[in-house]
């Protein structure tokens, strides 16, 4: 079987949900009933995780690594408790006590949800401790953090897997298996994005997400404590994977294709300053303060089969959430905004269609599958599934469908922009991180 066939077959019949063949294979042959989880990072993000694996019998909660014990971990041992578990043991005696977690024999794997900074330093010190591990998004902070948490995957052949969520919507999955099956013919450009208003996480009063609050760093709440500190000091496309997973998985990318250079623009800053002035008035002290964050960041990527990808950072203006997909080949066109298609000779020419009608037609046989159990899970069900493939693939001793290299790529636009934003739009070269593997005849 070609590439091509294999693409286009595994994207149905495959056992991990997105089901293209990742290009690191899995270490050991060992298959296991049951996962040992520990968790580092327990703030809004770890708790969802863990409330999603208290509901699976095929895992114990062992540990959990946060220094914020009055909330983090009290949230956390809440779930457990209301669940039935026993306590996790816990490890909050400051920023480093997360490496005692990892220095346990009973964890097979950690999740680990923290602010950005940390996620490759406590990525690589989990793999070396033969930990695998499941990461959440983010960009990176240097292209060296990239190259460092490859490296440190192939030293040790300790698998990770990017918890790209996106990847996983309903509606996502099932323009990938359209992709997959030709309608839109051969992709010529795709979008994404993340357009979020966040004021109100970034800022808030300190007690809350959501408050209508001006306060930030250490006396801000959940995000606003770290995440914020970014946009002071930092002018990118600073959260690159929930739109850029889900079309570098329907291009193929590192799995016959690649990205080749990014060029980034950044708009004005004026939103955060706005809301502190809004809320807090105009005396307030953040109000001094100087975001070095454009409002909107659009970065251009081309690929190595041609394609144009388009991403969009915009997460300080009033606006509807939308990740901006737009999916366009030689045959058809979706966009997500407008829940609107066209498909060449099957849907009226030069119109709009609705995309009800194929999303259930083409909707992916594990979303009917498993719809019921997704239902309860977070952001519309996507959590589940994610989940789900890391929990099954650990078990099985099966690749993960997004691999390290993904992460590295992916996280890898977050430097590139901010540098091509600096040097005035210039273009930056993209590495390959596969060190071209993905090539992969
Ligand atoms: N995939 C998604 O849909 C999604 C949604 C929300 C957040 N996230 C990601 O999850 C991560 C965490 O975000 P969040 O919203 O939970 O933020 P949060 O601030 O609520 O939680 C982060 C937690 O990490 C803890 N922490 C800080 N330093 C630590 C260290 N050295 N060791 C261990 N724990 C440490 C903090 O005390 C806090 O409890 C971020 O990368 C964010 O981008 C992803």
């Amino acid at each position: 079987m070609n590439r091509k066939q294999f693409l286009k077959t595994s994207a149905l019949a495959g056992a991990s949900l997105l089901a293209v063949k990742p290009v690191l294979s899995a270490v050991g042959s060992e298959r296991k009933e049951k996962l040992r989880l520990g968790f580092i990072g327990v703030g809004a993000r770890g708790q969802s995780h863990v409330e999603e694996c208290a509901k699976r019998n095929d895992v114990e909660i062992v540990a959990f690594a946060d220094p914020d014990e009055a909330w983090a971990i009290k949230s956390g041992q809440l779930i457990l408790e209301n669940t039935g578990r026993p306590e996790a043991v816990v490890y909050a005696n400051g920023d480093y006590d997360y490496l005692n977690l990892l220095k346990r024999t009973d964890i097979d794997a950690v999740f680990i949800s923290t602010p950005w900074e940390w996620h490759v330093t406590q990525g690589i010190a989990s793999v070396r401790a033969g930990k695998r591990v499941a990461m959440e998004v983010c960009g990176a902070m240097d292209i060296q953090e990239c190259w460092d948490i490859v490296n440190a995957v192939e030293e040790t052949g300790v698998p990770i897997m990017m918890m790209e969520n996106v990847c996983y919507r309903r509606d996502v999955m099932a323009v990938m298996n359209m992709v997959k099956q030709g309608l839109f013919g051969e992709l010529i450009h795709l979008q994404g994005g993340y357009q979020h208003d966040l004021r109100g996480v970034k800022l808030n009063d300190g007690k809350s997400p959501y408050g209508k609050g001006v306060e930030f760093g250490k006396g801000g709440f959940s995000e606003s404590k770290w995440r914020t500190v970014h946009s002071v000091y930092r002018n990118g496309e600073l959260y690159p994977t929930h739109g850029l997973g889900p079309v570098a998985m329907m291009a193929n990318v590192n799995r016959g294709n690649r990205l080749v250079s990014l060029v980034s623009m950044a708009s004005k800053s004026r939103g955060l300053h706005d809301y502190i002035v809004a809320n807090g008035g105009e005396n307030h002290a953040n109000a001094k303060v100087n975001f070095k964050l454009g409002d909107v960041v659009t970065t251009l990527i081309s690929t190595s089969n041609g394609e144009t990808i388009m991403l969009s950072h915009d997460t300080n203006l009033p606006r509807p959430y939308s990740l901006n997909f737009r999916v366009q080949g030689t045959k058809g066109l979706w966009m997500d905004d407008l829940n609107k298609l066209l498909i060449e000779g099957v849907t009226e020419s030069h119109q709009w269609t609705a995309d009800a009608a194929f999303m259930e037609k083409y909707d992916h046989p594990l979303w009917k599958k498993y719809s019921k159990e997704a239902e309860q899970a977070g952001h519309g069900g996507m959590d589940f599934f994610v989940i789900n493939d890391f929990i099954e693939c650990t078990k099985k001793n099966e690749p993960y469908p997004m691999d390290v290299y993904d992460m590295a790529t992916w996280y890898a636009i977050t430097p590139l922009s901010e540098r091509s934003i600096e040097q005035g739009s210039a273009p930056q070269e993209i590495p390959d991180f596969t060190r071209g593997k993905w090539m992969w005849k």
